[in-house]
């Protein structure tokens, strides 16, 4: 066994380091697993051929959770001559492993093999095991989730993403399982109930893209005209349900091939899906892996939603055999390369897949994200300084994702498609099977394109936040102003080079620029008359909502857009923007509560399933700050939001149209969602009615799968104490179904209960074995009757939660759930004093962040009971008819 760590260790100079010192790198791995699904271990033997670069008789690679077995360490030279390590130190904390040699090693390339031992852990990293049924018998398959820095639980490597390496593969497992790698079968060996199972050797690629699952599976099969055989492996008995997703690999295949230029790298793909996983989906290099959720589609009782779901996941991970795979950050700092491109190139594909979906006006919805976040004085820069292992997993966050793909559509429209696309495909050839940096992508795009895209795209991947520009109209100059958009209202110092563009009166009449300073006037005399009346035509700024900022309007310019948006001059996304543009100004204090539900109400006959979403959220994110802030207006504000939603509800109706369109799909159910939030009595009525008959008839045509979260929500609010009887049916209907869609779909319903008491019961049936680990973060979503309930619980579960969840993202979603619906200083400071003594570098940034929203919202309560025409206007909306 290896020794373990001294406090006088002699490897100080190994630790506490960032990343491992290079004197030798990993050029192949030959690697040996053999999982034991019973006894949940397993134990493995790796040769590494390493290329010593540099005078030493020290190695210095990854291990962690692992037995290395000290006198199994050798090293061989290529001249054949055997080295032995004299001494083989695991330092857990830092997860290395130092191997000390007598003599120094010859330069060039050796052999280095160790032999070792280690647990299939239930924490859904690393090697790990998850748990299905088959014939109702539960039994354990062996998985790995080696992204950002788990290889080193399963083997010992060079874990990190540019230390990148061959792999061949061999398993040994049960030999009536299916045991899959990320390479083809090469040979499979029978000996007795066990196989020997030998996969092709990999092109080179990076140690966190590596993965092996064995089980019980079926699959479906298909190939690309190039000839790469395409499965999707499901639980045995339910292929069908991997049919569609199939089918969107297969083709997205063929789309990115000709968008980068590149066919697909590998001789195969699997896609698969696994019971117990992290996070929604995982790229490993021809083997990605799902969660059940974002893989399978059921025809009869998926939602639309689900399945738009699984076409992006599919389209995300697909993405990123080029974007990730192909060409691999050097180092976690770039993470957002990996996943910001992912996430904008999916759309892409989906855009050329579904183009009914109008799936880039949605996109709208990823920026809001990444602005939201990125409001926070606690948010960070897309590249962000990496010093530790344990501080990746928090940036696989909004800013990472959705500003990162954000800025990219923003840059990708200031160079045009076309540029764009011929510059992508020559980065992806230049650093094809190697590492790349953000600065080697500006580099590729600065040279195709001709323009500064290093200056511009610095100041938005550099330096955190995003500005908001004032825009102010005065004699036909238009005066624009950016400073630092922080939604705690305090000041803040950032400049960016802003890509502005903007439109006077028609769609014709348009003027695009570079703002650079922090102020600039512009005369936009000739542009206003090209408009039929100067006084009244508007002036909308960021068209399509193509930049990363907000947008802030004198009340003049407002009054116009308003005008506007009610006669239905604006474009789609331009609406979605400057209602979400002035619900962010709004809640920062910069603009009144007033103001906002009167621009909501110029949305009264507003068609656009994004848009109307996003008015959704924002009335339900109204209702919960105005029942701290104002509870007497309460009511009134919420029939403003009932009539508001009448329009689109009367015109969808409650039953779906034949070969009516994916988007009204989904609309109707957040319409009646809403609707049944808001206490409309007839909608309550509906939902309990077809709720009723669903309990006798799961299959019936009254409560499709797209209405069944509005009505599990409607049922679930009137649930108490004393009237039980639908949430307990309701559970009954998470006990029967087999569909991860349905399980997440119900508990994503059951907080919607006002009930404190009946809230703790649900939040106990969580944590029960009930509820798989990787789903608990659906159910804490709970009501503003149950949220300090919820916080109650949160504290006293506290240490079995970080227990059972360790170090990980899955954690950090159970303070922002709880903590951030709060809105005072009190319970800010309350948070603050309970994790004090509790912290973990895991959960710093989240906790921070989460504070920093209940301060926020603690002072928007504050701003609104100061507001002196809110009554006036409230009761104004909420008599308007619909
Ligand atoms: N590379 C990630 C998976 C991942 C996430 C690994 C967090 C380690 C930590 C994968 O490509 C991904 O981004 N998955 C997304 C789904 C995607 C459609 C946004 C996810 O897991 O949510
Ligand atoms: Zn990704």
């Amino acid at each position: 066994m290896a020794e373990k760590e001294t406090t006088n260790s002699k490897y100080q100079q190994f630790k506490r380091q960032p990343r491992l010192p290079k004197f030798a790198l990993p050029k192949r791995y030959d690697l040996k697993l053999k999982p034991d699904l019973t006894a949940c271990k397993f134990s493995g033997a790796v040769d590494i051929s390493v290329d010593v670069v540099s005078d030493t008789k020290f190695l210095v690679l990854n291990a962690a959770d692992l037995s290395v077995r000290a006198n199994s360490v050798h090293f061989t030279s290529s001249s054949n001559k055997a080295f032995d390590a004299v001494a083989v130190e695991l330092c857990e904390e830092d997860e290395i492993l130092v191997l000390e040699f007598a003599e120094s090693l010859p330069i060039g390339v050796g052999n280095l093999s160790i032999a070792f031992d280690g647990t299939l852990n239930d924490r859904m990293k690393g090697f790990y095991r998850s748990v299905y049924e088959h014939n109702g018998e539960k039994k354990n398959m062996a998985v790995t989730q080696f992204e950002p820095a788990d290889a080193r639980r399963c083997f010992p490597c060079w874990d990190e993403p540019a230390c990148k390496a061959t792999f061949k593969i061999t398993l040994e497992v049960p030999s009536e399982l299916v045991a899959l790698s990320n390479m083809p079968i090469l040979e499979e060996k029978v000996n007795g109930n066990l196989k020997t199972v030998s996969y092709q050797e990999s092109p080179i690629m990076s140690t966190y893209l590596v993965a092996v699952v064995v089980g019980l599976f079926d699959y479906v099969e298909d190939q690309t005209p190039d000839g790469v055989v395409v499965r999707v492996y499901c639980k045995v008995g339910m292929v069908d349900q991997g049919k569609f997703a199939l089918d969107v690999a297969v083709k997205t295949l063929g789309i990115y091939k000709e968008y980068f230029a590149l066919p697909y790298s590998l001789p195969k793909l699997d896609m698969i899906a696994i019971p117990d996983f992290a996070a929604g989906a995982m790229e490993n290099y021809g083997l990605v892996t799902y969660r059940e959720t974002a893989l399978l589609y059921d025809d009869k009782h998926s939602a639309a939603a689900n399945k738009q779901r699984v076409a992006t996941v599919v389209a995300h991970e697909l993405a990123h055999q080029w974007f990730g795979n192909l060409v691999t950050m050097e180092w976690w700092t770039h993470l957002w390369l990996n996943e910001g491109f992912a996430t904008w190139v999916s759309y892409l594909a989906a855009d050329a897949l579904f183009p009914e979906w109008q799936i880039w006006t949605q996109f709208t919805d990823e920026s809001t994200e990444g602005l939201r976040l990125d409001g926070l004085s606690e948010s960070h820069p897309i590249e962000v300084d990496i010093n530790h292992a344990a501080e990746i997993d928090e940036i696989f966050d909004s800013i990472s994702y959705r500003k990162g793909a954000s800025v990219i559509r923003m840059l990708q429209s200031y160079l045009g498609a076309e540029c764009f696309q011929r510059a992508l495909a020559s980065y992806i050839k230049k650093y094809a099977c190697s590492n790349a940096k953000t600065e080697d992508l500006w580099s590729v795009l600065e040279e195709s394109s001709g323009e500064p895209v290093n200056k511009l795209m610095n100041s938005w991947t550099k330096q955190k936040g995003y500005p908001v520009v004032s825009a102010k109209l005065k004699d036909q100059i238009l005066e624009l102003e950016q400073s630092h958009f922080l939604l705690s209202g305090s000041p803040g110092d950032g400049q960016w080079v802003v890509p502005v563009t903007l439109c006077c009166g028609s769609y014709d009449s348009r003027k695009s620029f570079l703002l650079q300073a922090k102020s600039e006037a512009h005369d936009i005399k000739e542009l206003l008359g090209a408009s039929v009346s100067k006084s009244s035509s508007w002036v909308k700024i960021n068209l399509d909502q193509a930049g990363f900022y907000r947008v802030k309007y004198d009340d003049d310019l407002s009054a116009r857009l308003r005008h506007a948006i009610e006669k239905k001059y604006l474009s789609t996304m331009d609406r979605y923007g400057i209602l979400d543009d002035s619900y962010a100004l709004s809640m920062a204090c910069q603009q009144s509560l007033a103001s906002l539900l009167a621009l909501m109400g110029a949305y009264k006959e507003e068609i656009d399933y994004t848009v109307l979403s996003n008015l959704i959220s924002i009335s339900a994110k109204v209702v919960r700050v105005a029942a701290d802030a104002v509870p007497h207006l309460l009511d009134n504000i919420k029939l403003f939001f009932i009539n508001l939603f009448q329009y689109s509800a009367g015109r969808l109706g409650w039953d779906p149209k034949p070969g009516e369109s994916h988007l009204d799909a989904m609309l109707r159910g957040e319409l009646l969602t809403a609707l049944a939030l808001f206490g409309h009595e007839e909608t309550q009525k509906e939902a309990s009615r077809r709720f009723s008959i669903f309990l006798d008839d799961r299959d019936t045509p009254v409560l499709p799968p797209d209405l069944r979260r509005a009505v599990y929500v409607a049922v679930m609010q009137k649930v108490n104490k004393s009237n039980r009887s639908c949430y307990d049916s309701l559970l009954r209907v998470y006990r029967e179904s087999d569909l991860s869609q349905e399980k997440t779909r119900i508990l994503g319903s059951l907080g919607s209960c006002q009930d404190p008491e009946v809230i703790l019961e649900i939040l106990n049936f969580l944590l029960s074995s009930e509820v798989r680990s990787q789903d608990v973060v659906h159910g804490l979503g709970v009501s503003r009757e149950g949220r300090e309930i919820a916080w109650k619980w949160l504290k006293d579960n506290w240490d079995q939660i970080v227990k059972t969840y360790g170090a990980g993202f899955l954690v950090t979603r159970f303070i922002s759930a709880v903590v951030s619906p709060f809105s005072s200083c009190e319970k800010a400071a309350e948070v603050e004093e309970f994790f004090a003594s509790r912290m973990k570098p895991f959960i710093a940034r989240t906790l921070k962040q989460s504070i920093e929203r209940v301060l926020i919202n603690a002072k928007w309560v504050h701003s609104i009971q100061n507001e002196e025409n809110l009554e006036d206007v409230v009761t104004e909306l909420a008599c308007r008819k619909s």
